[in-house]
């Protein structure tokens, strides 16, 4: 039977109950019609499969009382499947590696059919308006061009193995405070430019199966009943083609949904029923508007019960394991690098002090929904006495405890010893689960103060002083960063994260994570800093189109560390820049190529990033605006030629007076980078635009 057909001989009882979950986690079958029942689990950074939610009968009929250690365990929220755990998002993004992002998306797919997940949840792409965000571990930047790409990335990665994804969390979900039910107030060039522009890129390039609506209301209104936002937008102007569903809970009023173009309630709500039947009654809602969303949800049904017969049923653990910490290992990123104290040799190190009980049990992700049981999870304190063998002592003081960061005296006492008889001192510091995490933000971007204190005691001890922070978000480092000569920034990387700092440290990898969010001096310097978190029913996003290093770099604020910032033990060469034509016309592509050369000792991977900044424009634009990125590998003294082609996207801005995305004929400067502070190569193109003020 099609769609048409289940349409024509389907009750309105039995369509309603397709419109809202039947459990938790999958969607009502309605068997006399042959329409199956779907299942959803988070994501994004791993497979979280309830452990309850997979009919864990014995065989004489009894719920088990315990659960398999082997497949299952407790990750802080709830029982769940063992799954491998990836670098989460923030993580990802710093990689700047589209392939690697869509292999993870790979393995994400196997894991889900192996354990009987049809879509998950994910990816996040909201923008990172403010460093205070407590998912913004679970997002991948505050750019939207690089948040679009990689999030199309994982999609089609995902996607390639019969698995649906879902888009995420849209739209203007840039805090978890009040998220339920604050109204983000966000004009319409912000929105087109910025905070809908990730979504827009991942729908046209990857097509996701599903879009999941954002809690908090947008411009006044729900984005569970926002019809500009989920029909105009999402379905009439970027074609998207699968279904919008809920976030959970999100839904108000399932009629006002409906009628604002949401498809599928997520999860079950006993009182959708009731609510549907009495506004069909009153004719609120129409026979058209409930078919829309039926066919949606229908489409996304049959297509992942279509796929499941010709889906793997298993995976190979190992192999996602070294994904994962192939995947942490270019995500790690070397943010200060003094004197070259790192990477850690035998010529130079006979005695190195490891201090932190992080080196032992590494956070590897945020909490809350997102936070999955992974597989088995490394030590880089192993890893570290492993690589430094019989030529390099190594001492560990654990300092403080992974559940309360209160270092006694005493403990503190061992690693301040430790510290002052060691040719290096590394100290491992972070965020816990506890301070970032959903459903409520940081309060500040610091480390907590006793972690602050870890640092400036060790950094008192040894002149060597290397901190390693595994956080998932900006850190202002002010108290303490002059004071130690290294700084590795690990992220949240997923349950091999240990294994890859480790070989970050001694050399075995060379760094090449860079930041996908500038590193603010302080949380006073950032734009959304007094608008944040608004007054309890709206936060107005006054700084418009200016976050993030738009803002920073239009306006000359010194940073911490910029956009796109990452060191490396090796150095890159930039030269030969050619952009053609000289004149193009506004339909036509720009070729922008120039080369690159590997100018050290070691093999590394360099990260070019391509700005355009619209010079003469009379409306505001940022000074510079990312365009595209590529990540190369270069052997010592290998050269690269590096072609991009740049097309009208590259120099639009959305006019508001048109209501149209719009070029002003002039001169754009294209400015090749290594960050978005470090610009190697400038060159200029003239546009031909809509219009021509000279
Ligand atoms: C989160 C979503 C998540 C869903 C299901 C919500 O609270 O915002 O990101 O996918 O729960 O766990």
């Amino acid at each position: 039977m099609n769609i048409k057909e289940i349409i024509s001989k389907i009750t309105i009882e039995e369509k309603f109950s397709l419109l809202s979950g039947r459990t938790n986690w999958d969607t009502a079958p309605v068997e006399r019609l042959g329409i199956p029942s779907i299942s959803l689990s988070d994501g994004p950074h791993g497979v979280r499969k309830d452990f309850n939610a997979a009919n864990t009968v014995s065989e004489d009929g009894t719920i088990k009382p315990t659960w398999d250690t082997d497949l299952a365990g407790y990750n802080g929220l709830s029982y769940a499947y063992k799954a491998t755990c990836f670098p989460t998002a923030s993580a990802m993004s710093a990689t700047w590696n589209t392939e690697m992002v869509e292999e993870v998306g790979k393995a994400l797919g196997e894991e889900c059919a192996a354990l009987n997940v049809d879509i998950i949840l994910g990816p996040g792409t909201n923008i990172k308006r403010t460093p205070l965000c407590g998912r913004n571990f679970e997002y991948f930047s505050e750019d939207p061009y690089l948040s679009g790409e990689l999030s199309a990335a994982y999609i089609n990665g995902v996607q390639s193995k019969g698995i649906g994804t879902s888009l995420k969390h849209f739209a203007g979900n840039n805090q978890e405070f009040d998220r339920g039910d604050i109204s983000s107030e966000i004009d319409i060039r912000t929105l087109r430019e910025i905070y809908l522009r990730p979504f827009e890129i991942a729908i046209k390039k990857a097509k996701p199966w599903t879009v999941m609506c954002a809690y908090n209301r947008l411009n006044g209104i729900y984005c569970a009943e926002n019809k500009f936002l989920l029909n105009d937008m999402l379905k009439e102007e970027f074609g998207f083609e699968g279904l919008v569903v809920s976030d959970w809970w999100a839904v108000k009023d399932r009629a006002k949904s409906l009628k604002g173009s949401l498809d599928l309630e997520m999860p079950v709500n006993d009182k959708s029923m009731t609510v549907l039947k009495t506004a069909y009654k009153k004719g609120e809602i129409s026979d058209e508007e409930i078919n829309s969303a039926l066919e949606r949800v229908l489409k996304i049904v049959f297509k992942a019960s279509e796929g499941k017969s010709s889906r793997g049923k298993e995976y190979d653990a190992t192999k996602h394991h070294e994904l994962a910490r192939r995947a942490a290992s270019e995500a790690i990123t070397l943010l200060k690098n003094e004197d070259e104290v790192l990477p850690v040799t035998k010529e130079k190190v006979k005695k190195i002090a490891v201090i932190g009980e992080f080196a032992r049990q590494p956070i590897i992700q945020g909490g809350g929904s997102a936070c999955l049981t992974p597989m088995e999870v490394d030590s880089a304190l192993d890893r570290i006495i492993e690589l430094a063998g019989t030529d390099i002592e190594v001492d560990f003081a654990a300092a403080y405890s992974v559940w309360a960061a209160f270092p006694g005296v005493e403990r503190l006492g061992k690693a301040m010893e430790l510290a002052a008889d060691a040719d290096v001192a590394i100290v491992f510091v972070g965020e816990s689960q506890k301070v970032e995490a959903e459903a409520f933000d940081r309060f500040n971007i610091k480390l907590s103060p006793d972690m602050e204190n870890i640092i400036l005691r060790v950094a008192a001890q040894n002149p060597n002083t290397v901190v390693v922070i595994e956080a998932g978000s900006a850190i202002d480092m002010s108290a303490w960063i002059h004071k130690v000569k290294g700084v590795v920034f690990s992220w949240f990387g997923g349950e091999a994260v240990g294994s890859a700092i480790a070989d970050i440290l001694f050399g075995l990898t060379n760094p090449s994570g860079k930041l996908a969010e500038t590193f603010p001096l302080k949380l006073e310097d950032t734009p959304a800093f007094g608008t944040y978190p608004g007054n309890g029913f709206a936060v107005s996003y006054t700084e418009g189109i200016m976050v993030g290093y738009r803002y920073y770099d239009s306006y000359e604020k010194e940073v911490l560390f910029p956009f796109g910032h990452g060191l490396s033990y090796t150095n890159f060469e930039y030269s030969d820049l050619k952009i053609t034509p000289d004149t193009p016309l506004i339909a036509d592509e720009v070729k922008v190529s120039f080369k690159v050369k590997n100018i050290g000792k070691v093999q590394g991977k360099e990260t070019v990033q391509i700005y355009v900044n619209d010079k003469a424009c009379r409306t505001l634009r940022p000074n510079k605006e990312l365009k595209a990125f590529t990540k190369i590998d270069l052997q010592p003294g290998e050269e690269k030629q590096v072609e991009f082609t740049l097309n009208r996207e590259a120099f639009e801005y959305f006019n508001v007076n048109l209501n149209s995305w719009y070029i002003e004929s002039g001169n754009f400067q294209i400015q090749i980078g290594s960050s978005s502070r470090d610009i190697r190569l400038k060159g200029k193109v003239f546009i031909k635009g809509e219009k021509d003020f000279s």
